[in-house]
């Protein structure tokens, strides 16, 4: 038996043991994804958290992800295999520069991607994800200003997708999706004209491609393919001819889904590149191509598969958040699942 098979075989012993359950983000390295008991975005995982009857949950992802799951499931044990693993774009703003922020603009509504971390997310009306941040905003009144953070790429797709004037975005990005550039994207829209493009909507690449795409403004040779600018399935077409049309903008849970429905056989994939492995053993006949192989999360990486052991064996590293801060943070997620 190799090391990997004696590690993967205790871990399974020991979630029996401690009633644990192994949740696990999208990105996470493929033997880590091999022992995870669920595998999803971020949305799908604090959901997941919630239904769960085991006592403890190791939480294989970043910080932010395991705090949200602590906060949900204040009651079960979250364990986080190496508290180390942080967010770059949860980094981009501090609860004290929130609350300035706040203060310059008194009667807007907050809303925060739940890539934040919970003393930010406390101080915020409405959390929201990737697959629902188009809702979460036409979920609030026109007339109200409302603050969007931390991630200006994200901010400008909902911003253009609901047609909104008064939001104002918080200028902050993830290091991992801002690299993937436009000239990326359009390189491998030229070569790969058959193919559909699933990307996430924090990539750098996200506003200008929802311009072209999603404003018709392409270079004049259309031939009425009809690209859909498309957030989880509700798209409007605009046509351009001279490269492949099929974009579509989705969390990691929803390029999962598309990757599954779709007839077409060969699918770019603008994103961290972790989610290849899911993607490809959901979907044996299709062929997935990464837009970027240097879309690595560093974070997501930090967790190994002897970290995860470790933290099954030690029950380390617990991630609890003060209650008062839980509460406050609790609102703004339930204010986000109660739309859904
Ligand atoms: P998802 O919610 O789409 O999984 O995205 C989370 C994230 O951190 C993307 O970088
Ligand atoms: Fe954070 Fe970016 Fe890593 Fe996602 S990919 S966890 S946003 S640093």
């Amino acid at each position: 038996m190799t090391d990997l098979e004696y590690l993967k075989q205790e871990i399974t012993r020991l979630k029996r043991e401690r009633d644990a359950v192994i949740l696990a983000h999208n990105y996470q390295l493929p033997e880590v994804q091999d022992v995870a008991d669920f595998i999803g975005d971020s949305l799908a995982l604090s959901q997941h958290a919630a239904r769960t009857d085991a006592k403890a949950i190791v939480f294989c992802g970043v910080h932010f992800m395991a705090e949200t799951a602590s906060i949900i499931c204040p009651d079960k044990r979250v364990l986080i295999p190496d508290p180390e693993a942080g967010c770059s774009l949860a980094s981009t703003i501090t609860v004290e520069q929130l609350r300035a922020w706040k203060q310059e603009h008194p009667d807007a509504v907050t809303v925060c991607y739940i890539n934040t971390s919970a003393d930010v997310k406390a101080e915020c009306d409405y959390c929201c994800t990737s697959s629902n941040a188009v809702k979460v905003v036409k979920s609030i009144p026109e007339d109200k200003p409302i603050l969007f953070l931390p991630d200006m790429f994200l901010g400008a797709y909902v911003a253009e997708v609901t047609k909104r004037k008064n939001i104002y975005i918080w200028p902050g990005e993830c290091h991992v999706h801002a690299g993937i550039r436009p000239s990326l994207v359009l390189e491998m829209l030229k070569t790969y004209r058959d193919a559909e493009f699933l990307i996430h909507p924090e990539c750098g690449c996200t506003t200008s491609m929802v311009y072209y795409f999603g404003s018709g403004n392409g270079n004049g040779s259309g031939n009425g393919n009809g690209c859909a600018l498309t957030s989880n399935g509700n798209g409007n077409g605009n046509g351009n001819g001279n490269y492949a049309c099929n974009v579509r903008f989705l969390s990691t849970e929803g390029m999962m889904r598309y990757a599954k429905q779709t007839s077409a056989k060969r699918l770019i994939v603008a994103t961290e590149v972790g989610i290849l492995y899911r993607m490809q053993r959901e979907n044996p006949d299709k062929e997935f191509i990464p837009v970027s192989s240097d879309a690595v999360c560093k974070y997501m990486k930090m967790i190994t598969l002897d970290k995860v052991y470790r933290s099954l064996k030690e029950m380390v590293y617990e991630v609890k958040v003060p209650e008062d801060t839980a509460r406050r943070a609790r609102k703004a997620i339930e204010r986000m699942l109660s739309i859904q």
